[in-house]
C-alpha cells in the first residue's frame, strides 16, 4: 500500500513539474519581444537578397541622405521637443560607442596582481595599441579623401558610428593567422534562411560554399527595437546606428573573448542597405537554435553535455580578460547547439561592471523565485556577476536537464550539483570541479562498479553481423525509428537488454558518442541477422 502512493504521488510531483514547465516554456514563447511580428520567412529572403543587390546597384547615389541627419538646435537656438529628443537619442549612441571602447581596451582589473611589474608592461603595450590604431586611422584617411570629405556633413551620431567602425577594422582584420571574411565572402552567399529575431537583430543561414555556412546578423529594420525607437525619434538613421552597436558590441566581445563555447566571429560587412550607409552585418560560426522540449527528450548524456559546456563556459566568463562577465539576458534563446556543444551566441546584454554599492542592500539579486543579498566590498557587489550567471544556469537548465534520468549511481552527486548551485553555495569554479567529476565518472564507467546485478541470459557473440529490421521503440533514443542507447561496455549492454522486455538482441555499432560511449542497437528478435562489416551482434540464447 504505502509503495504505490507514494509512487503515485512521485507521478503526480512529475506531472505537476512537466506541467508548470511547459506553461513556463509557452508563457516564454508568448511573451517574448518580437515574437508576434515576425513576417513569413520567403518575405525575409526575398528582403535579404534585395538589399544584397541594392548594395550594388545604389553605390552612387550613397551620400544623398546625410542631410537626414541635420543638427539637434534649431535656427533660433531654443531647444525644441524635438532637439531635446535629438540629443536624448545623441547621449544614447555615445554611451553605447563608449561602451564598446572599454571592452576594445580594457584589461581584468585583477590581471597582474601580484607581479608589480607586469601592469606596467601592460599599460606600456596598450599605449602602444592606441597610437597604431590611431596612426592607422590617419593613414586611411590620408589615403582616401573621398572618404573623409563625405564625413564632413555626418551628424554626430554618425561619425562615431563611423569611427567604431573604423577601429575595429583596425583591430580585426587578421584573427589568429586567418584572415576575416568580408562583404565579398558574402556576396555570392547561396540557400539564404531565415534563422530568428529578437528585439534588435535578424539572423539568416546562408552558404558561402559547399562546405561552409555562416549565420549573418544585422539590424532588424522592421524589429522592435528599430520600431520603437524610430517612432520616438523619428530619425531612421540616427535609431539604425544606436541599434547596430549592439552588433558591434556583440562582435567585439565575440572578438575579446574566445572560446569553444562562445561562437566564432568570422568577420563582418559594412554595406548600404535600406537607404542607410554602412549598415553592419556580422559573420559568425552557425549554430541550432536551442529547444527546451526537445533537449527534455533527448539522452541524459546530451543533457550533461549541455550543462557541462554552460559550466565551462560560465568558468571562462567568471576569469575573462575583461573580468568577470555576466550575461543580463539568459534565456535559452540566447543559446544555440553547435554539434551538440552549447555555445552563447547574443552577447549583446554582457556586462564585465560590477554593481556599484554602498551597502549590502544596493546588492540584491531578485529572482522570480527567490532573492539573493550579497556583500558590498570596495564600493562593488562582490561576485554578482558571477552569481547571477550561475543562479540563472541552475534556473534555466541543471533543474531541467541534469538530474532527470541519469545513471542512478550519479545522482546523488547531480542532485547536490542542482542544490548548491539553486541555493548559491558554491562558486562557478567548485561547480566546474564537479561537473568534470561527473564527466570523468561517466566517461570510465566508474557509475557501473555497483551494479552487482547478476545476468539472467547467456548471449551468443557474432561478429560482423547486424539485424536490419526488428526493431523496438524505447526512450531516449538516438535513433527515431529503433531503440538505439549509448553503453559504457557489453555488460552495461547486456543490462539493458535485461530491463526491456522486448529485446532479444542487440548489435554493437562502432559509432561512440562525446564521451566515448558506444552506439547500441537493442533488437526484438535476429530473424534477420546478416553480415555488417565493423559490427558484433548478441543474440539471447537462454533466459
Ligand atoms: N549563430 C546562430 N546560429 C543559429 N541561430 C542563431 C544564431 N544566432 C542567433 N540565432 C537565432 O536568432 C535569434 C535572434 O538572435 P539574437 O538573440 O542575437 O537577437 P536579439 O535581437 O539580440 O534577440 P533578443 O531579443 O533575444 O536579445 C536567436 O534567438 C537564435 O535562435
Ligand atoms: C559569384 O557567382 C558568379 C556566378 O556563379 C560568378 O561569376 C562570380 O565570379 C562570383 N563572384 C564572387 C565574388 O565569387
Ligand atoms: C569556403 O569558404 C571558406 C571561407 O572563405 C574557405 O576557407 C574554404 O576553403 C572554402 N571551401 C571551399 C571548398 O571552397
Ligand atoms: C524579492 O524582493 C522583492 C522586492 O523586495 C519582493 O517584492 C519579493 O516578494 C521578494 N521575493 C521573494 C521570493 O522573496
Ligand atoms: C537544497 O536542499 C535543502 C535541504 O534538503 C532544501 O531545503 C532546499 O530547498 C534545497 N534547495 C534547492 C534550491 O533545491
Ligand atoms: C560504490 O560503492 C562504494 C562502496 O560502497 C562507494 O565508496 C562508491 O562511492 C560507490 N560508487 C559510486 C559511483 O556510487
Ligand atoms: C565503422 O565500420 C565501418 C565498416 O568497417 C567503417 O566503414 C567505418 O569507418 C567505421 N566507423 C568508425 C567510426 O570507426
Amino acid at each position: 500500500m504505502i509503495p504505490i502512493t507514494m509512487k503515485r504521488r512521485k507521478i503526480a510531483v512529475a506531472a505537476g513539474f512537466c506541467l508548470s514547465f511547459f506553461l513556463g516554456t509557452l508563457m516564454n514563447l508568448l511573451f517574448i519581444p518580437g515574437f508576434e511580428h515576425h513576417q513569413n520567412h520567403a518575405d525575409r529572403v526575398h528582403r535579404f537578397y534585395h538589399e544584397q543587390q541594392q548594395r550594388v546597384v545604389d553605390g552612387t547615389k550613397l551620400h544623398v541622405r546625410d542631410s537626414d541627419a541635420a543638427a539637434a538646435v534649431d535656427v533660433n537656438g531654443e531647444p525644441t521637443t524635438s532637439s531635446r529628443q535629438r540629443l536624448d537619442l545623441q547621449l544614447q549612441i555615445q554611451e553605447r560607442y563608449d561602451e564598446v571602447l572599454r571592452y576594445r581596451q580594457q584589461q581584468s582589473p585583477w590581471s597582474g596582481t601580484g607581479n608589480p611589474v607586469r601592469p606596467l608592461e601592460r599599460r606600456r603595450l596598450m599605449d602602444l595599441a592606441q597610437r597604431n590604431n590611431w596612426e592607422l586611422s590617419k593613414g586611411t584617411e590620408k589615403t582616401n579623401n573621398q572618404y573623409t570629405d563625405s564625413h564632413h556633413r555626418l551628424s554626430p551620431a554618425a561619425s562615431l558610428y563611423t569611427k567604431s567602425r573604423r577601429d575595429f577594422a583596425v583591430n580585426t582584420r587578421i584573427v589568429n593567422g586567418t584572415p576575416m571574411l568580408g562583404c565579398s565572402s558574402i556576396d555570392n552567399v547561396t540557400d539564404v534562411q531565415y534563422l530568428g529575431s529578437g528585439y534588435t537583430k535578424a539572423v539568416y543561414k546562408a552558404a558561402l560554399n559547399s562546405s561552409l555556412s555562416v549565420a549573418l546578423k544585422s539590424v532588424d529594420f522592421g524589429g522592435h527595437d528599430m520600431e520603437n525607437c524610430v517612432k520616438k525619434y523619428g530619425s531612421t538613421g540616427d535609431c539604425y546606428r544606436l541599434a547596430s552597436f549592439k552588433i558591434v558590441k556583440e562582435m567585439t566581445l565575440m572578438e575579446r573573448l574566445q572560446h569553444p563555447n562562445i561562437l566564432k566571429l568570422f568577420g563582418y560587412c559594412y554595406q548600404d542597405s535600406n537607404d542607410i550607409r554602412d549598415t553592419v552585418t556580422a559573420i559568425t560560426e552557425l549554430g541550432s537554435p536551442l529547444e527546451m522540449i526537445q533537449l527534455l527528450q533527448t539522452s541524459w548524456e546530451e543533457r550533461f553535455r549541455i550543462c557541462l559546456s554552460l559550466v565551462r563556459l560560465l568558468h571562462y566568463l567568471a576569469h575573462s580578460p575583461l573580468g568577470s562577465v555576466t550575461l543580463l539576458d539568459f534565456r535559452p534563446r540566447q543559446f544555440v547547439l553547435v554539434q551538440g556543444e552549447l555555445k552563447v551566441t547574443d552577447l549583446d546584454d554582457a556586462s564585465a561592471e560590477e554593481t556599484p554599492c554602498s551597502s549590502p542592500a544596493d546588492c540584491v539579486m531578485e529572482f522570480p523565485a527567490r532573492n539573493f543579498t550579497l556583500p558590498c566590498s570596495r564600493g562593488r557587489c562582490s561576485g554578482m556577476n558571477e552569481k547571477r550567471n550561475l543562479y540563472n544556469a541552475y534556473r534555466f537548465f541543471f533543474t531541467y536537464l541534469l538530474p532527470h534520468s541519469a545513471p542512478p549511481a550519479l545522482r546523488p552527486l547531480l542532485d547536490k550539483i542542482v542544490n548548491s548551485t539553486g541555493e548559491l553555495i558554491w562558486g562557478i569554479d567548485e561547480t566546474l570541479v564537479q561537473l568534470e567529476k561527473v564527466l570523468h565518472l561517466y566517461r570510465n564507467g566508474l557509475y557501473l562498479q555497483n551494479n552487482t546485478q547478476p545476468h539472467r541470459a547467456d548471449y551468443k557473440r557474432v561478429v560482423d553481423a547486424s539485424i536490419t529490421g526488428e526493431n523496438y521503440r524505447c526512450w531516449p533514443s538516438y535513433q527515431h525509428e529503433g531503440c538505439m542507447l549509448s553503453v559504457f561496455n557489453i555488460h552495461e549492454a547486456i543490462g539493458v537488454c535485461e530491463s526491456h522486455a522486448q529485446c532479444q538482441a542487440f548489435v554493437m555499432t562502432n559509432q561512440t558518442t562525446w564521451t566515448g560511449h558506444q552506439l547500441v542497437f537493442f533488437k526484438t528478435g535476429s530473424a534477420s541477422l546478416s553480415p555488417a562489416p565493423g559490427k558484433v551482434t548478441f543474440v539471447r540464447v537462454s533466459s
